[in-house]
C-alpha cells in the first residue's frame, strides 16, 4: 500500500503529525501488510517559525519531496504545485493521495492526484463557512467534492456533506485530528514558562511583562490587508485591551507587513502593555493557550483549542465553518466580525469569565488511528 501524504502550511503539520504517527504504529506491528509512506511538502510556508519549528517539535521527520513553492498569488501556488506535484505523482505512483485542512496546498494536490486516477482522502472534510469569499472555502469544496473518502471532525460537517449529496459510504466521522496533537503535547508544553516564552519571542524588547494577558493572533486578509479594518483593530488593543491585562501578539509575516506598510506598527510599539512576538512553536502557543484570560483570533485551529481547553475565543470574522466551537453548541466561541462595539462588549465579559472547557465528541486524542483504518478499509474495497 503507497500513501502519498501532503502539507502545505503551518495548520496542516499539526494535523499530519499524528497520522505520520499512526502509520509508523501500523507498520510496527507485526502480521499486517506495511504502508509506504511518502510526505510531501509545497513549501508554501518555509521561514524558519512558520515551518522548521514546527516540524523539529512535533518531531515530523524531513519531508521525502519539497515541491519549493514559496510565496505567491492564489493562481501562482496553486499552478506551481500542481506542476511539480505531477511530476512527485508520477515518479512515486501512490495509491492513495491524503490531504488535510483548506489550504492552497490542499486544493492543488487533491485537483492533481484526481486528474491523474488517484484516490484522494481528505481529513477534515465537511467544514462549511459559506463564505465564498475565503479562499479556504473554496479549497475545501473543490476537495470534497473530488475526494474519494472524507474523514470529518464533527457530525455538523457530516451533515453538511450530506446536504450537498455526498455517497453515504465516502463519508466517515473520525473526530478532531488536530486535538491529537494537542493531547500528545499538552504535558510538554505545560511545563514551559510563560515568561521565558514572552522574553524568547518578543520583537523589541521593552516592558516587563505582568499576568494577567490576552493573547492575539491575526493573518486573514479580511483583517488585515486594508487599513480601514486593522486601524480600528491596532487601536482597540491600545484603547481597550491594553488598559484591563497585557497583551500578546503574535505577529503573522502578513500582518507584520501590513502594519509596516501602513505605519502603524509604531503604534502598537509604543503601548507599554503590549508585547508583540514573532510567531511562536506549538508549544509555546499552547502553553500560552492554557493560561490566557482571552483569546483574540481569526484562526480556525485556534478556535478548537481554546474550546478543549476552555480558554475565551473571541473570533473576528462574520463566520465560522467550525460552528461547534461557538457557544451557542456549548464551546467556547463568540463571533464578533469587524464591530469593535462588540469587540469591547465581548472582551469586558470574556476577561471577567471562568474556563469552560468543552470536549465535542470523538475530540478524543485517537482521530489519526481511525482515519488510518478507514483509509485501509477503503483501500481494501478497491
Ligand atoms: C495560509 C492559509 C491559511 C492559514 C494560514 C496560516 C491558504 C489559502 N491560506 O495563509 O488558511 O490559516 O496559512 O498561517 O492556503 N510568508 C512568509 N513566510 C512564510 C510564509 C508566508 O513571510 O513562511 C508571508 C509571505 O509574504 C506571504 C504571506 O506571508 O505572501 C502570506 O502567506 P500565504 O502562504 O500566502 O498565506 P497565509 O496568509 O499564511
Amino acid at each position: 500500500m503507497k500513501l502519498m501524504s501532503v502539507v502545505g502550511a503551518r495548520p496542516n503539520f499539526m494535523k499530519i503529525a499524528p497520522f505520520i504517527n499512526a502509520i509508523k504504529q501500523h507498520n510496527a506491528s507485526s502480521g499486517l501488510p506495511k504502508i509506504v509512506h511518502t510526505l510531501v511538502h509545497t513549501g508554501q510556508h518555509y521561514d524558519e517559525r512558520m515551518n522548521d519549528n514546527f516540524f523539529r517539535s512535533l518531531c515530523i521527520d524531513a519531508p521525502d519531496v519539497n515541491l519549493g513553492i514559496g510565496s505567491g498569488s492564489h493562481a501562482q501556488q496553486v499552478g506551481y504545485t500542481m506542476i511539480a506535484f505531477e511530476k512527485t505523482l508520477v515518479e512515486r505512483q501512490p495509491d492513495w493521495v491524503v490531504v488535510v485542512g483548506d489550504v492552497n496546498a490542499t486544493l492543488a494536490c487533491s485537483v492533481t492526484a484526481k486528474k491523474m486516477g488517484i484516490k484522494v482522502c481528505h481529513i477534515e472534510a465537511g467544514l462549511r463557512s459559506g463564505d465564498m469569499s475565503m479562499p479556504e472555502e473554496i479549497n475545501r469544496l473543490v476537495t470534497d467534492r473530488l475526494s474519494d473518502l472524507l474523514l470529518t471532525p464533527d457530525r455538523l460537517s457530516t451533515e453538511n456533506l450530506s446536504k450537498e449529496g455526498v455517497d453515504k459510504s465516502k463519508v466517515a466521522f473520525v473526530g478532531n485530528i488536530m486535538i491529537d496533537s494537542l493531547e500528545l503535547q499538552y504535558d510538554r508544553a505545560a511545563l514551559l514558562d510563560v515568561r521565558s516564552i514572552v522574553s524568547k519571542n518578543q520583537m523589541a524588547p521593552k516592558s516587563v511583562f505582568v499576568p494577567p494577558f490576552a493573547v492575539v493572533t491575526l493573518h486573514r486578509p479580511s483583517n488585515v490587508d486594508k487599513i480601514e479594518t486593522l486601524l480600528p483593530i491596532v487601536d482597540f488593543m491600545i484603547q481597550v485591551s491594553a488598559p484591563s491585562l497585557t497583551v500578546l501578539w503574535t505577529l503573522h509575516p502578513r500582518t507584520l507587513k501590513m502594519l509596516k506598510e501602513f505605519r502603524i506598527l509604531d503604534k502598537l510599539v509604543e503601548c507599554a502593555r503590549i508585547i508583540l512576538l514573532h510567531p511562536l512553536d506549538y508549544h509555546e502557543m499552547l502553553r500560552l493557550n492554557m493560561d490566557a484570560a482571552v483569546m483574540i483570533t481569526d484562526s480556525g485551529g485556534l478556535q478548537e483549542e481554546c474550546t478543549v481547553l476552555g480558554t475565551p475565543c473571541l473570533t473576528l470574522r462574520k463566520n465560522t465553518e467550525r460552528p461547534i466551537t461557538l457557544r451557542e453548541w456549548s464551546g467556547v466561541g463568540v463571533l464578533v466580525g469587524n464591530d469593535m462595539n462588540k469587540l469591547a462588549i465581548e472582551f469586558q465579559k470574556a476577561i471577567r469569565l471562568k474556563r469552560s472547557p468543552f470536549r465535542p465528541e470523538l475530540w478524543d486524542g485517537k482521530t489519526a488511528e481511525r482515519c488510518l483504518q478507514q483509509i485501509i478499509l477503503h483501500m481494501r474495497q478497491k
